[in-house]
């Protein structure tokens, strides 16, 4: 899926200072397929740029096109059902229930089609080394494979693009240039576009192009 925005802005309003001014005019064109590293100090607007581009947020003005389709005029149920058929999110923390197995949590945003989906589950969990996981709780798991299982969550529904705001930021370097690997491995196998928000040097570079983000602006 191709992914654009144009002249995208976001302010925020702060009781007691006023309006801050994160996002000043994103410009921006991510090609279906296209692996993308978003980068940039601390504060620069790339989780906010990226939650609005997942359409977990409304920008404040500017479009967001998704294979050039306005998305910013969609009611909530049209954004529902795009977000539900098209994208995948992965966080800095897991956000796995804790109540629920490793295989739950990874059928858990396929619920209704969990028993078609379990064999692509089981798949994706051999893919990830974690075949011997499955009816674990997430609290049994390390970091890194906590962090594998939020990967298959994210992709359990073939996303079209794939959003990941520091997905390794907690784990080791080594731990953390694994899952980076698997999860580059994955977006070319599976043809997902890819966004991912990172401090690491070794993930921008095996991005097919870097996007710097300073103070709001492209660079
Ligand atoms: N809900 C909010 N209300 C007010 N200001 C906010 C809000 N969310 C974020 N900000 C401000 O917007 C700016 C950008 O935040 P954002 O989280 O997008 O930065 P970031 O580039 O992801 O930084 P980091 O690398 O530390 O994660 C920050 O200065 C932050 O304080
Ligand atoms: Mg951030």
């Amino acid at each position: 899926m191709k992914l654009e925005t144009k002249n995208l802005t976001k302010n925020y309003i702060v009781p007691k200072s006023g309006e801050v001014n994160v996002l000043k005019g994103i410009d921006l064109l991510i090609n279906s397929g296209e692996k993308v590293a978003l980068t940039g100090p601390s504060g620069a607007g790339k989780s906010t740029l990226i939650h609005i581009l997942g359409l977990m947020d409304k920008p404040t003005s500017g479009k967001v096109l998704i294979d050039d389709k306005d998305i910013t005029s969609f009611t909530p149920t049209k954004l529902a059902k795009m977000r539900k058929e098209n994208i995948g999110f992965v966080f800095q923390f897991h956000y796995l229930l804790a109540d629920f197995t490793v295989m739950e949590n990874i059928l858990m945003p396929v619920w209704n089609e969990r028993k078609t989906k379990k064999e692509y589950a089981l798949n994706m969990l051999e893919t990830m080394g974690l075949t011997d996981r499955a009816n674990h709780m997430p609290n049994e798991l390390s970091g890194g494979e906590q962090q594998r299982v939020a990967l298959a969550r994210a992709l359990i529904n073939n996303p079209k693009i794939l959003f990941a705001d520091e997905p390794t930021g907690n784990l080791d370097r080594k731990t953390g240039e694994k899952i980076e690997t698997l999860m580059f491995e994955m977006c070319n196998k599976l043809k997902t576009t890819l966004l991912v928000v990172t401090h690491s040097r070794e993930l921008a570079n095996l991005a097919d192009r870097q996007i710097k983000i300073i103070d709001g602006k492209i660079c």
